[in-house]
């Protein structure tokens, strides 16, 4: 099996597939980490599991700023040609929104986490800056922000889970399978 790194005219490649998935894995875990630290008892289980969390956020951000770079020098593969004008801008809107948010949401969290006072997290030997000031204000406003845009970012990305199995087993086209490394085609 030999997939190209690069995307073709008909597939997208390793990278942008890789780039795609990791993405998707930290985004649930995240979710789940959400939940846990929801459920804990215990300050000590608390303070670990959202340490967990603000480590996995930063490097969905380190990832979402090293997949745009990449996207600019690797066009993605063309939309079907059967695909409807209005199908085509949400594809595209869609797209931009979850690029957006896979920045806005751990910045939002590293934003709210700086006004707690509690930004100077660790993750092995690095601490990363404060955004803003500590302040009570700030900390609550942030909170309900960062706590918005993930629950923008899920939905949005379920319609976009559902547009891409409604392209698999409704229209039946190849929009799926290219982001799938498995399939294999004449490229
Ligand atoms: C893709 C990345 C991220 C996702 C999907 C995500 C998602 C969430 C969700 C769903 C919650 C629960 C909202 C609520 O409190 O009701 C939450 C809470 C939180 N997030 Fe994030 N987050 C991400 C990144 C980050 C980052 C990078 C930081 C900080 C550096 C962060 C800090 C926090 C904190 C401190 C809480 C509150 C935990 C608590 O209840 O004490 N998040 N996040
Ligand atoms: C947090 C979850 C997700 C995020 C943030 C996300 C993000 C994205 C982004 C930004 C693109 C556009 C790539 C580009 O052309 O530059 C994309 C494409 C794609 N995604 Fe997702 N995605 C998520 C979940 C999923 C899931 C669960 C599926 C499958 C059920 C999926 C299937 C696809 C497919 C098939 C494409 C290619 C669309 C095309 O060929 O135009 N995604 N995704």
């Amino acid at each position: 099996m030999s997939i190209p790194l690069r995307n073709t005219t008909s597939r997208y490649g390793l990278v942008s597939q890789g780039f795609h998935w990791l993405i998707v894995a930290l985004i649930l875990f995240q979710y789940t980490w959400a939940w846990r630290i929801d459920q804990a008892e215990g300050i000590r289980v608390r303070f670990e599991l959202v340490t967990q969390h603000k480590t996995i956020g930063m490097v969905v951000l380190g990832l979402a700023i090293l997949r745009v770079l990449w996207r600019l020098f690797n066009r993605p593969p063309p939309l079907p040609e059967a695909m409807r004008a209005w199908e085509r801008v949400a594809a595209r809107a869609g797209h931009w929104g979850l690029y957006l948010l896979i920045f806005a949401v751990p910045l939002s969290g590293w934003m709210y986490s700086s006004a707690a006072g509690y930004a100077d997290f660790w993750w092995g030997p690095v601490s990363f800056p404060s955004l803003v000031e500590p302040s009570e204000t700030l900390e609550d406003s942030l909170h309900l922000v960062h706590q918005a845009l993930a629950i923008s970012l899920g939905v949005l990305a379920l319609i976009h889970a559902l547009a891409a199995l409604r392209h698999h087993f409704i229209n039946k086209d190849d929009v799926l399978r290219r982001m799938l490394p498995s399939w294999q085609n004449k490229d």
